[in-house]
């Protein structure tokens, strides 16, 4: 099988390795990559928005499944441009995509299917945004109903910091025709878990539990990021725990969608709330994490590219994988001054250390300068992962290989993994 990969992220490094590993990888592509990915695939200079090149490509190329990575291309529709062509690609379609692309169709989504998630209201008019914002209870969350990169969600505290948030949306338009629309949510407490699920359209298989790191400070504290760092299994999903997320969330999900004549296929990433017995959806993503994919994919036993290809061709049925009883964790080192301003083009040394058994360095904002050397070339560079068959000492061995790594102004969290020690 020839396969193209679609981005230039940590993710699609992880993707890519492990697509690697598989017998029935043929030729591997990535567009446009990074020289992390260059190390294991052939990069291809198409940006992933240019959705009739890599049509082109996977024409010219005998691509026989299409993997993209991020959302940008998926909601604007790549899936539906390439089986217009008779091209296999994993992911869902552009209407399925607006599960994450359109945060209010989201939310009327799980109102009409009555998926647990927070209570909203959604506005297109700034003023009786407003008027609602005066009345309503604080904490609460503004929130920009189309892509905003992750930038799109604002936590308020008062009154005023919601009017600057709906003006920034609706008025400056900060995250362009995103911000038309607003919704305002009632703020949910408790821990976030990020679960993934591939899908066929009626079938799904489950991967491990992940949990994020959103906020860029030690502690949770400071503005959200894309993600600081992740590890699985996230031992705050029991068993039963899970089960309850099939029954009330996934189930219903993936027939809900079918029932609308939407059916879901690819990588289904739910974001969850857990607090105490209340399980709520906090949003739908409609391809994989990053930085959760950087920890799920090195603890999947079973062969990606065919599991991908049957959920792409709807017979996740005779699909056969597990789950490694191992543990991953991830830290990530970004640019210093990440999620705000920061410089670029920092040499990066230590990538090719001689590291301990169970380390993965999968890059994400990088590139090569003109003499070669490797350079930042983002606010997330690389994704540091070690798995071995305990959780603490993946937590030991991913730090101890990010002291091997630096460059200017290099940052990262300290702390990665410390919330699932009480559940262990
Ligand atoms: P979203 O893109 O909707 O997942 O929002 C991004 C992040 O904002 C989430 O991962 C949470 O950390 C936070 N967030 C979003 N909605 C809420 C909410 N209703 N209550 C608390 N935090 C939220
Ligand atoms: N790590 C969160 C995301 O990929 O959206």
């Amino acid at each position: 099988m020839n396969i193209l990969i679609v981005g230039s992220g940590a993710r699609e490094h992880a993707i890519a390795w492990k697509i690697r590993q598989s017998k029935i990888a043929g030729k591997i592509y990535c567009a446009p990559g990074n020289p992390g990915i260059a190390e294991i695939a052939t990069c291809v200079p198409i940006p992933v928005d240019a959705i009739e090149k890599l049509v082109a490509f996977a024409r010219e190329n005998e691509i026989d499944l299409t993997v993209p990575g991020p959302e940008a291309p998926l909601v604007a529709g790549i899936v539906d441009a390439f089986e217009a062509k008779n091209l296999t690609i994993f992911g869902p379609s552009q209407k399925a995509a607006a599960l994450e692309g359109s945060k209010a169709y989201s939310k009327y989504f799980m109102g009409k299917y009555k998926i647990p998630t927070a209570y909203s209201e959604i506005f297109t008019d700034y003023q009786a945004a407003l008027d609602f914002a005066e009345t309503t209870e604080y904490p609460c969350v503004v929130k920009a109903d189309g892509l905003a990169a992750g930038k799109g969600v604002i936590i308020v505290e008062n009154f005023s910091e919601a009017q600057s948030a709906l003006r920034r949306c609706m008025l400056e338009r900060e995250f362009g025709a995103a911000g038309a629309k607003v919704l305002i949510e009632e703020f949910l407490h408790g821990e976030e878990v990020s679960i993934f699920a591939l899908c066929d359209g009626k079938d799904y298989i489950l991967l491990q539990p992940a949990q994020d790191h959103k906020a860029i400070f030690d502690g949770d504290k400071g503005p959200n990021t894309g993600g600081m760092g992740t590890y699985a299994p996230a031992p705050i999903v029991t068993p039963a725990l899970l089960e309850r997320i099939k029954k009330e969330i996934i189930v219903p999900t993936l027939a809900g969608m079918a029932g609308q004549g939407i059916p879901y296929k690819g990588a289904l990433f739910i974001g969850l709330m857990i607090d105490g017995g209340e399980v709520r959806v906090l949003e739908y993503n409609c391809r994989f994490g990053d930085p959760e994919t950087q920890v799920i994919l090195p603890l999947l036993d079973g062969d990606l590219p065919e599991m991908m290809h049957l959920a792409a061709t709807g017979r996740l049925d005779e699909c056969r994988a597990g789950t490694a009883d191992q543990s991953t964790v991830c830290v990530v080192l970004a640019s210093g001054g990440y999620p705000g301003q920061y410089e670029q083009e920092k040499k990066i040394s230590g990538t090719d250390s001689d590291f301990d058994e169970g380390i993965l360095v999968f890059h994400g904002g990088t590139a090569r300068n003109g003499a070669g050397d490797l350079v930042t070339a983002g606010g997330r560079v690389l994704s540091i992962v070690a798995i071995s068959d305990d959780f603490q000492k993946s937590r030991e061995m991913a730090y101890k290989a990010v002291d091997n790594i630096n460059f200017e102004g290099v940052y990262f969290r300290t702390d990665i993994g410390a919330k699932a020690l009480k559940y262990l």
